[in-house]
C-alpha cells in the first residue's frame, strides 16, 4: 500500500497550463530529436522531470523580493542582503555569488587543481567532473559500496567510503590530491544523503593530510533533513543548526542555488576562514568569467530571491512535504515491484533501468531506453544517470561502464501535485508490463567530446 501523501504546505496563486500530446505526436517528436530528451521543446513535455534544477516554483515572498533588486554594477544593496543571509546560515567568512553551480566550479577548481592532480569525491556530478578534467585534474569516486546496490535499503548511502578515501590518498600521494569534494546529497548515487558522522571522519582525514575539503552543496537542506530524521542525536536540532555544523567541517563550498535554494538561477562559493590569497584568486576569476564580484553573473533581483530562498529552503514543514512527495512516488513503485535506488533520495526517484531491462547491456543505455519509453507512454521527460551520461574514458576514449543505469525522475520543488505523481507511477507500471518485448537499446550516431549526453544523437538498435 502506498504511503500517505504529505499535503502541500502552500496554496496555488498562479498556474501554468500544460498539455499532453497524442501518442502519435510524441512518437514523431522523439524521433525528430534523435531520441535525446534534451532537444525536446518544453511545450511538448507533459511532466518535466529532466531536473529539479532551476525548475522550482518561487514563493510570493520571493516574487516580492524580486522587485527590491538593486541593479548597481558594484556594491548593490541586494549583494549585501544575500551575503548577510548566507553568512547567517553557513557561518562562512567569504561568500561569492556566481550564476550557477558549474560557474562556482569553473571559478574555484582551477585555483586548486593543476595538471595531473587528483580530486576525490563520494561521487562527482557530471559538470563537477567536467570542471576537474578541464582544470587538468582526474576524478576518483569513493562512495560506500552499498550505494552500488540499488535494492539494498540503507541509510546514508551517499557516504564516502572513509577507508577507501585514505587508501586512495596514500596511493596517489597526499601532495598529488588537490581537493576532496563531498557532494550533498549524493546526486549521482540517487540523491542519497551523507551523515554528519561521515562528514566528520572525512574532515579528519583531510586535516591529517592537509587537503582542502569542499562541499558540493546543491542539496544541503535535504541532506540536513535526512540527518535530523535518521541520524541519532539530531532529532532536537534545527535544520539550520545541522547545516552549520556540517559546513563547519569543510573549508569551502560550491553551490548550485537552483536546487534547495528554490530559485531559477544562481550559485554561491563559500570560504569558511578568511584566506586573503584564495579570496583574491576567486575574485579575479569571478571578474573574468562571471562579472564583478558583487553580482557574479546575476541580476540584483536574482540576488534578492536567492537571499529569501536560502531561508525558505530550510523550512521544516516544506522539507517534510518535499521528501514525503518523493517517498509517496517511491512507495507506489514498491507496490508494483519496480526497482529503484532505495530508499528514495531527496530530489527524486532513480529507477533501476538495468533491472527493468536486464536484456539491454550498458553500452546500449538502459536508462536512456526507459527515458524514451516514459516520453512515449505519458509525455514524461527524465534524464539518464548511467553509462550514457558517464561517457568515454578521457585517456582511452572507450565507453565507460557506470555503476548504475538509472532513469532519474527528478521532482521540481512546489511544482507538481499528488495526481502528477500518480501519472508517473502509472506510466512506469505500463512500461513494466511490456518491458520484456523491448529487446534492444540505443546506439550513439554522433557525440561531442565532453558532456556528450546533452547533445548526442541516438538511434534505436534494430
Ligand atoms: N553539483 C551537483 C551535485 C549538481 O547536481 C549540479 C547540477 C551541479 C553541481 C551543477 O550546478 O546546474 O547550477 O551548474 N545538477 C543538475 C541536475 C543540473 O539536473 O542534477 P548547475
Amino acid at each position: 500500500m502506498a504511503i500517505k501523501y504529505v499535503a502541500e504546505p502552500f496554496r496555488i496563486k498562479m498556474v501554468e497550463p500544460i498539455k499532453m500530446l497524442s501518442r502519435e505526436e510524441r512518437e514523431e517528436k522523439i524521433k525528430k530529436v534523435h531520441y535525446n530528451l534534451f532537444y525536446l521543446e518544453g511545450k511538448d513535455v507533459y511532466i518535466d522531470l529532466l531536473t529539479d534544477s532551476g525548475t522550482n516554483a518561487m514563493s510570493s515572498n520571493q516574487w516580492s523580493a524580486l522587485m527590491l533588486g538593486d541593479e548597481a554594477y558594484a556594491g548593490a544593496s541586494s549583494y549585501f542582503r544575500l551575503v548577510d543571509a548566507a553568512k547567517d546560515i553557513f557561518a562562512y567568512d567569504y561568500i561569492q555569488p556566481v550564476h550557477q553551480g558549474r560557474a562556482a566550479e569553473k571559478v574555484l577548481f582551477p585555483v586548486l587543481l593543476t595538471k595531473g592532480k587528483f580530486a576525490i569525491s563520494n561521487m562527482f556530478f557530471d559538470t563537477t567532473r567536467a570542471h576537474v578534467e578541464l582544470a587538468g585534474g582526474r576524478c576518483i569516486d569513493c562512495v560506500v559500496p552499498e550505494a552500488k546496490i540499488p535494492s539494498k535499503r540503507a541509510p546514508f548511502k551517499g557516504n564516502m567510503d572513509v577507508a577507501l578515501l585514505e587508501k586512495t590518498i596514500l596511493e596517489k600521494g597526499p601532495e598529488n590530491v588537490g581537493i576532496v569534494v563531498m557532494t550533498i546529497t549524493n546526486n549521482s548515487a540517487g540523491g542519497q544523503p551523507v551523515s554528519m558522522k561521515n562528514m566528520r571522519e572525512v574532515a579528519e582525514i583531510c586535516k591529517k593530510y592537509h587537503i582542502l575539503l569542499d562541499i558540493d552543496a546543491a542539496r544541503y537542506a535535504e541532506n540536513a533533513y535526512f540527518i535530523k530524521r535518521d541520524e541519532a542525536g539530531y532529532q532536537n536540532k534545527s535544520i539550520k543548526e545541522i547545516v552549520r555544523e556540517f559546513f563547519g567541517y569543510a573549508d569551502t563550498f560550491t553551490m548550485s542555488a537552483k536546487k534547495d535554494t528554490i530559485v531559477n538561477m544562481g550559485g554561491l562559493i563559500g570560504v569558511r576562514k578568511e584566506d586573503p590569497d584564495l579570496i583574491l584568486k576567486i575574485k579575479a576569476a569571478c571578474i573574468s568569467y562571471e562579472g564583478f564580484y558583487t553580482y557574479g553573473g546575476l541580476n540584483g533581483r536574482d540576488l534578492e530571491t536567492l537571499a529569501v530562498g536560502l531561508y525558505e529552503g530550510l523550512n521544516e514543514d516544506f522539507l517534510k512535504y518535499r521528501i514525503g512527495q518523493v517517498e509517496y512516488l517511491a512507495s507506489r513503485l514498491d507496490d508494483a515491484g519496480i526497482e529503484y535506488q532505495s530508499p528514495a533520495g531527496g530530489h527524486g526517484v532513480f529507477v533501476d533501468a538495468a533491472k527493468m531491462f536486464p536484456q539491454i547491456p550498458y553500452y546500449e543505455f538502459p536508462g536512456q531506453t526507459l527515458g524514451v519509453e516514459l516520453y512515449r507512454e505519458a509525455g514524461i521527460r527524465t534524464s539518464e544517470i548511467g553509462s550514457y551520461m558517464l561517457g568515454n574514458d578521457p585517456d582511452t576514449g572507450k565507453q565507460l561502464h557506470a555503476d548504475f543505469e538509472f532513469s532519474r525522475l527528478a521532482i521540481p520543488r512546489r511544482v507538481y501535485t499528488q495526481a502528477h505523481m500518480d501519472v508517473i507511477a502509472d506510466a512506469l507500471i505500463e512500461i513494466k508490463k511490456r518491458a520484456a518485448s523491448i529487446k534492444r537499446g540505443y546506439k550513439i550516431t554522433w557525440e561531442p567530446p565532453i558532456l556528450r549526453h546533452f547533445q548526442a544523437h541516438l538511434e534505436p538498435i534494430k
